[in-house]
């Protein structure tokens, strides 16, 4: 019944383009002044720019966040294998930060505040102990809880995407501000996932020899456990953007004791079968990656360097023909995540357009898996493996949000998705975003989608 429901919604959007109206008047907390932000975010750019060389790639997520006014901590996950991948998180809002301050506030407190202080205190006292246990379901009333929730970008990206668009915009200080505990995931090979205990990614080739199975069995879990450890929590929630939200379902299917630690996963733009893709720089791939020759010209041996030919064929032509802003037709992080969007807000991402170093963040044996993934038509392991990932045992409840006809996955290929994954509760798809990048850097995308991604990521299945 509910997979005839699904199907049924699938078709309709499909149709039609089913669209939940935005609702953002529902949340009564007022909005920040918009100006000083911005004004904030282009000092910070200006800053950048006068070391010397105008190089985006000095945006640094936790500075980024302090610019902001929001609290940012750093902590490392280490995996069993030995990288050492940066997990960055925002504890609170803005709002309430004055109120723990306060929690935490110093002895010397004036006489007035003094017994309303020891309240507090005790208070606090009871929620560490309470918390201390291995389940803290049952005291929620002690303190304001603010649940945790994991957001992981996609392929080629960091936790850049989720702060770029500004507390305005940007889904992790919107989550922050709504009451999140928020915590910025990074993968092996991407920005803020360079590090290692032995291998140096600059002159390691070893470094790099991985695909999309090591980060879902081993990154995903040892970044959830950790942010297990650090909240005291028994369950987290979990959100998504296109590979993000592959490795989800790659680590739920084969490690299913985590669909039990994770509330609800939210899917962000879906990436898992392609055989319909239209992407180009995948069906290039695709199409050639049977030659080891052209694998080793057009793409490298350890970590991706794209030729000028394959940037070209891969999308690079089409969107010069397409795109006004020809700056990002040469970027593989729009090659990869779409770049044909009247929507796209090219200001917010400006520092990903104009990051130089944006393709040495991903590994070969990682492209050539995604290259696999469509010519096969399966959501297989082992980098280029035949086992299937056994989407029956994702049975997380999952809400994903769709974007109509994304170049990545196409509908077809979504269809296959929604109608195998267990835990599948509900798809929404929007049929004025015409790309899965959309979700994260479209004009107005706080108003047309994050309400209704505040309102799944809340809900309890
Ligand atoms: C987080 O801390 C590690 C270890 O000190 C450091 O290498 C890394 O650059 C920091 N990450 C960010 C985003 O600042
Ligand atoms: C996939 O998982 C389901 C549920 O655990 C199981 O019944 C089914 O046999 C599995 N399929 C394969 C091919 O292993
Ligand atoms: C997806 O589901 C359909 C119908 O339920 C089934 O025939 C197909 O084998 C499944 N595909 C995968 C990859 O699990
Ligand atoms: C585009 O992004 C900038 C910076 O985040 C923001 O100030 C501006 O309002 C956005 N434009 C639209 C139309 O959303």
């Amino acid at each position: 019944m509910l997979r005839q429901c699904l199907v049924l919604s699938l078709v309709l959007s499909v149709a039609v383009g089913y669209h939940v109206p935005y609702q953002h008047q529902q949340y009564e907390e007022p909005r920040y002044p918009q100006q000083q932000h911005h004004q904030q975010y282009q000092q910070f750019a200006q800053y950048s720019a006068s070391n010397g060389k105008y190089d985006y790639d000095e945006v640094n997520v936790m500075e980024l966040i302090q610019q902001y006014g929001y609290e940012a901590e750093n902590h490392t996950v280490q995996t069993t294998d030995g990288y050492k991948l940066d997990l960055i998180r925002i504890p609170r809002g803005r709002q309430d930060k004055r109120v723990d301050q306060y929690y935490q506030g110093s002895s010397e407190s004036s006489e007035e505040q003094s017994q309303q202080q020891q309240q507090q205190q005790q208070k606090k006292q009871q929620y560490k102990h309470n918390s201390a246990g291995q389940s803290s379901e049952s005291n929620s009333n002690e303190l304001p809880r603010r649940p945790p929730v994991l957001l992981m970008p996609g392929i080629i990206s960091s936790a850049d995407d989720f702060v770029l668009g500004g507390p305005e915009s940007g889904l992790a200080f919107i989550l922050a501000d709504r009451g999140f505990d928020v915590f910025l995931g990074s993968v092996r090979g991407s920005k803020y996932g360079r590090k290692h205990t032995t291998l140096d990614p600059d002159r390691d080739g070893l470094f790099w020899n991985f695909c999309m199975d090591d980060m879902a069995i081993k990154d995903l879990p040892e970044t959830i456990d950790r942010i297990l450890v650090i909240t005291r929590e028994s369950r987290i929630r979990y959100l998504g953007h296109m590979q993000g939200a592959a490795l989800f379902y790659a680590m739920a299917s084969e490690m299913p004791r985590y669909n039990d630690k994770v509330r609800i996963m939210v899917t962000l733009g879906p990436l898992a079968f392609l055989g319909r893709t239209n992407n180009l720089m995948v069906k290039e791939i695709r199409d050639n990656m049977d030659s080891k020759g052209w694998v080793v010209r057009h793409l490298g041996t350890h970590v991706l360097k794209p030729s000028e030919e394959l940037i070209s064929k891969g999308g690079g032509d089409d969107c010069s023909r397409r795109v006004d802003d020809q700056s990002l037709c040469r970027n593989m992080y729009f090659l990869l995540n779409g770049y044909e969007s009247k929507l796209l807000n090219t200001t917010s991402c400006k520092p990903i357009i104009e990051d130089t170093r944006v393709s040495g963040r991903v590994s070969v044996k990682e492209m050539l898996q995604l290259g696999y993934w469509a010519q096969t038509g399966r959501f297989t392991k082992h980098c280029r493996g035949t086992d299937d990932y056994n989407l029956s045992k994702v049975t997380t409840p999952i809400v994903m949000f769709n974007t109509h006809d994304d170049m990545m996955s196409t509908d077809m290929d979504v269809k296959e998705l929604v109608e195998n994954l267990s835990g599948m509760k509900r798809f929404i798809s929007y049929a004025e975003l015409t790309n899965n990048l959309d979700l994260l850097f479209g004009n107005r995308i706080d108003e047309i989608a994050y309400d209704s991604v505040i309102r799944a990521l809340s809900e309890m299945y």
